[in-house]
């Protein structure tokens, strides 16, 4: 790392660890084998209690002696969710007076009745971009044909009938023509529920009722994302021609996000399970964290597993944070039995343009609200100080001359909606925004009084240069056309990269996700374009719906057995503008083919391998099984198909520092099969014993090998060719560093830092000097200890921070820079064995130590720790 980058360590005040951004440390520090402390972002004083026994009344019968026991204690019963999957209730203990909090907390766990405790956290709401909102006129272009959906529906007539696909999302506009028009039996959108409320925000108390309408309006700031992957899923408007994957499937909303914030993982658990009861076929979850581990600790994850075991396909986007390199897939996609999805490019966007005097090319512009109003006329500049690149920020930085025109603003410094609102004080009827740097600009603007378009920085300077030179009108085609995107059929830049921090196989499959048409709620205009794995787990959905449909009634296959249908004939996607093979840890299996998912008779289980590191041999060698259920002998011959390595570190010049995004290389294993070409009789299987030699390259490099075993069919006429995945890597993942050079460290709140030499003191009547201990870790680790030690003995006396397990690594740059910590005084004594309480550290100089276990490290071998241990720490109290 950068130690300039400490400059810019976020303030942190009073303390508490005020970002959001951060693993808050819990409030309480109890350590109990019961409390399964949570990793991240937990919600003080909110808890998941889960019962030992099954009995349907659990809860009542907890609450009603708990309360008489601990009148202060403040417990209010949040959810109730009663199920086989899962008998528990999530409270709030709202005395926020330390020690009786503590007391009840632990009163709570030595309950026999109670079987588990787990802090309750918050999971933050899918991010998207919104490309461009657009009116119903818009040419309606869902990709189908890359998916070959386009051929289920018409040579199948196949559209997914029968089906039901429950969603958990931002709620629905089901009045949108596209969506059924209406709620409930005889409409599309059959059943679903609000369990949130408009006003919810993640950290307030939910108001549930039973229409999961999305209403929000216009001012609201809300997306309308959870309408959009409607639409992907079974939209179908015939006026438009707007067709979703499944278009005559049925729908179920579950709504879990008010109209801005997260959502709380009970909340989240509850509506899973109510999906579940309503009895939906796949449920498509856009809910991530950027947590690479497959294990944790959360139910969330485990009630996940437990219904896709059920039969039930669980879809999970694989995350948006492929920018930030590799173990960038989230939590719950990482979940064992989870499909996860990462995105590829559509190959095509519809393309507004519009026609200006003096210009001898039509200008390509989006719209950034309803441009249906947009007036053609005359252009004038919009800045009286020439471009200064804050053009429009103030309110009399425009000029009046735009007073009935349209104003040309630059973007820059301020929000468009300012620049905007400005030029309508002048008097602008329309508002063209120009982008300030190359390229073009798809902003959105919602919530202004007037339409407004943007455009290029060329086309902006074209403008500019045509208005010198004289009247400059505009005309538009609000109509549009379609444009090629020139990186088609490869993975989105902002597909998060596998794997999982256990070197599971993860993404597992792709579908279409960047500049992806679908609708939008009636207040944001009813269409637009979105970009993000959210638009291509729902298409995957969807996908997985015609392939239920096309079982019939009695369905006979495993949602295991389908996952891997999916793929093997699955289609393989190229690192954009080359000829290269993209890696499996980006694509998955790739591009979901549905129509040969569906029909093709020839069958591959595993449908992925993870060879995993070099530090044993015991995955080197794995077997594949080909089964024919066809009614014709087939002939295959198997190759190996290479493609890209990623490379996580550029060791030479930077050490471990992450490559940002992962760079690629050429370096190949080579696999050895048993058989190189077979003959495979209707209904006979063959299994293939495929041994990997990883490639040649540094071990110290750690990349990321991967190909494809591509099973040839000879007789394309009769069965197509079908591909099994595979990665490793090439070197021992437990001999990665942990922390980042210069790091962990202590600061106090003003930023200062604090070295091995510098004693920090605290005085405890003051939290705000409290020292904050500051982590960055390169990788992920299974398990980080924080102990107090005594400063000169070097004795332990306790943890003084807990929830430290399964930590995913942070980025170079944005909201996960760090993790930071601020210390309230306390610790959990190390010496006390059952439900120790923490106690305040009595005046005297301590010190801290994290030890962190590495990656796949063996926590009995001293070796795979690695530790760090701060300068002395003066208590006053
Ligand atoms: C919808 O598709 C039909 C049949 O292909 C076509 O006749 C009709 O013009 C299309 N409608 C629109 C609005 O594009
Ligand atoms: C479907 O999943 C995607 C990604 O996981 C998510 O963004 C979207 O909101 C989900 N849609 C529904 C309707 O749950
Ligand atoms: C990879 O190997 C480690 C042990 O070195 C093991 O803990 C882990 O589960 C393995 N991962 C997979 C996907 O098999
Ligand atoms: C694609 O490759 C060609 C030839 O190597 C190169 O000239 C072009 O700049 C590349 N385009 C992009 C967008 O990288
Ligand atoms: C509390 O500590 C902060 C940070 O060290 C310091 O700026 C502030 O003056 C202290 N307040 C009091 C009341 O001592």
């Amino acid at each position: 790392m950068k130690k300039s980058s400490l400059s810019t360590f976020p303030i942190v005040v009073a303390g508490v660890c005020l970002a959001v951004f951060v693993i808050t440390a819990e409030a309480v520090k109890i350590s109990h084998p019961k409390y399964i402390k949570g990793s991240s972002n937990t919600i003080p004083g909110r808890y998941i209690i889960s019962f030992s026994g099954a009995q349907p009344d659990s809860g009542t019968i907890f609450t009603q002696s708990f309360t008489k026991q601990f009148k202060d204690a403040g417990l209010k019963v949040k959810e109730n969710f009663k199920h086989d999957f899962f008998n528990g209730i999530s409270v709030d203990l709202d005395n926020t007076d330390n020690s009786i909090h503590t007391a009840a907390l632990k009163a709570i766990l030595d309950r026999s009745d109670v079987k588990a405790v787990y802090p309750v956290r918050t999971i933050a709401r899918p991010k998207v971009t919104l490309e461009s909102q657009g009116s119903s006129k818009t040419p309606s272009v869902l990709p189908h044909a890359m998916t070959q959906v386009d051929r289920v529906h018409s040579e199948l007539k196949n559209k997914g009938k029968g089906i039901f696909v429950g969603v958990l999302d931002t709620g629905v506009d089901y009045l949108h023509p596209a969506l059924g028009g209406g709620f409930g039996k005889s409409f599309k959108v059959i059943k679903g529920y609000d369990l949130v409320g408009d006003a919810y925000t993640g950290f307030n108390t939910p108001k549930p009722d039973n229409d999961p309408l999305d209403d929000c309006g216009a001012d609201s700031e809300a997306s309308g994302h959870g309408t959009h992957v409607s639409g992907i899923i079974a939209g179908y408007d015939k006026s438009t021609n707007f067709t979703g994957v499944a278009p005559e499937a049925k729908l179920g909303m579950w709504r879990v996000f008010g109209c801005k914030g997260s959502v709380s993982n009970d909340v989240v658990i509850k509506a899973l399970l109510m999906a579940y009861d309503a009895g939906v076929d796949v449920i498509n979850l856009s809910l991530g964290e950027t947590n690479s581990w497959s294990t944790t600790t959360d139910v969330e994850a485990s009630v996940v597993n437990k219904i896709a075991r059920k039969g039930v396909s669980v879809v999970v986007s694989a995350g948006n944070s492929g920018a930030k390199g590799i173990y960038t897939v989230g939590q719950p996609s990482t979940s064992v039995d989870a499909f996860s999805v990462a995105s590829v490019e559509n190959s095509y966007y519809v393309s507004k343009d519009l026609k200006a005097t003096g210009i001898d090319h039509d200008i390509l512009y989006t719209a950034s609200n309803d441009d249906s109003k947009f007036a053609n006329g005359e252009v004038v500049y919009g800045d009286m100080s020439g471009a200064n690149g804050a053009e429009g920020c103030t309110s009399g930085s425009i000029d009046s001359a735009v007073s009935g025109k349209i104003a040309l603003i630059q973007r820059g410094t301020c929000p468009f909606s300012d620049k905007v609102n400005n030029a309508v004080s002048a008097g602008a009827i329309g508002v063209i925004i120009y982008n300030n740097v190359a390229g073009a600009l798809t902003a959105s603007v919602p919530g202004v009084t007037v339409p407004v378009i943007s455009i290029s920085n060329a086309d902006g300077k074209a403008l500019l240069a045509a208005l010198k030179a004289g009247t400059v009108k505009v005309t538009l085609n609000k109509k549009g056309s379609i444009q090629p995107i020139e990186n088609a059929n490869t993975i989105s830049t902002f597909s998060s990269t596998g794997s999982s921090s256990e070197l599971n196989f993860k993404p597992n499959i792709a579908g279409i996700g960047g500049n992806v048409y679908s609708t939008l709620p009636r207040y944001l205009d009813s269409y637009g374009v979105m970009s993000g794995t959210s638009m291509a787990a729902p298409y995957v959905a969807g996908s997985v719906a015609l392939y239920l449909n096309s079982e019939g009634k009695n369905k006979k296959q495993s949602i295991a057995y389908i996952n891997e249908q999916f793929q093997n004939y699955a289609y393989t996607t190229k690192v954009f503008n080359t000829t290269k093979v993209d890696s499996p840890i980006r694509q998955g299996a790739g591009l979901v083919q549905v129509y040969d998912t569906i029909t093709q008779k020839t069958h591959i289980s595993p449908a992925q391998i993870s060879f995993n590191d070099t530090s044993t041999s015991k995955y080197k060698t794995q077997i594949i099984t080909i089964t024919n259920y066809g009614i014709e002998t087939m002939q295959y011959e198997i190759v190996n198909e290479i493609a890209i390595s990623v490379s996580p570190y550029n060791v030479k010049a930077s050490g471990y520092t992450p490559i940002e995004p992962a760079a690629n290389s050429d370096a190949a294993a080579k696999l050895r099969f048993s058989k190189k070409s077979f003959k495979l009789a209707p209904g006979k299987s063959q299994k293939i014993k495929v041994t990997v030699t990883p490639p040649k390259t540094d071990p110290k490099d750690h990349i990321f090998y991967g190909g494809f075993i591509h099973v040839k069919s000879k007789q394309p006429s009769k069965g197509k060719d079908l591909k099994v995945p595979y990665f490793g890597v090439a070197g021992k993942q437990k001999e990665l560093p942990i922390f980042d050079s210069g790091f962990p460290t202590i600061i106090d709140a003003k930023n200062k830092e604090y070295g091995k030499d510098d004693t920090f003191t605290f005085d405890r009547s003051n939290s705000t000097n409290a020292p904050i201990s500051v982590l960055r870790l390169l990788t992920p680790s299974p398990q980080i200890k924080a102990e107090l030690l005594d400063y000169k003995t070097s004795k332990v006396l306790g943890q003084f921070l807990t929830g430290l397990d399964y930590v995913g690594r942070n980025f170079l740059t944005g909201d996960k820079l760090y993790y930071q910590f601020a210390w309230d005084g306390t610790y959990v004594p190390a010496s006390i064995s059952q439900a120790p309480l923490p106690i305040a550290a009595i005046d005297g100089i301590y010190k801290f130590r994290f030890t962190a276990l590495k990656l796949l490290g063996n926590p009995k071998n001293k070796n795979d720790w690695e530790f760090w241990t701060s300068g002395p720490i003066a208590v006053k109290n």
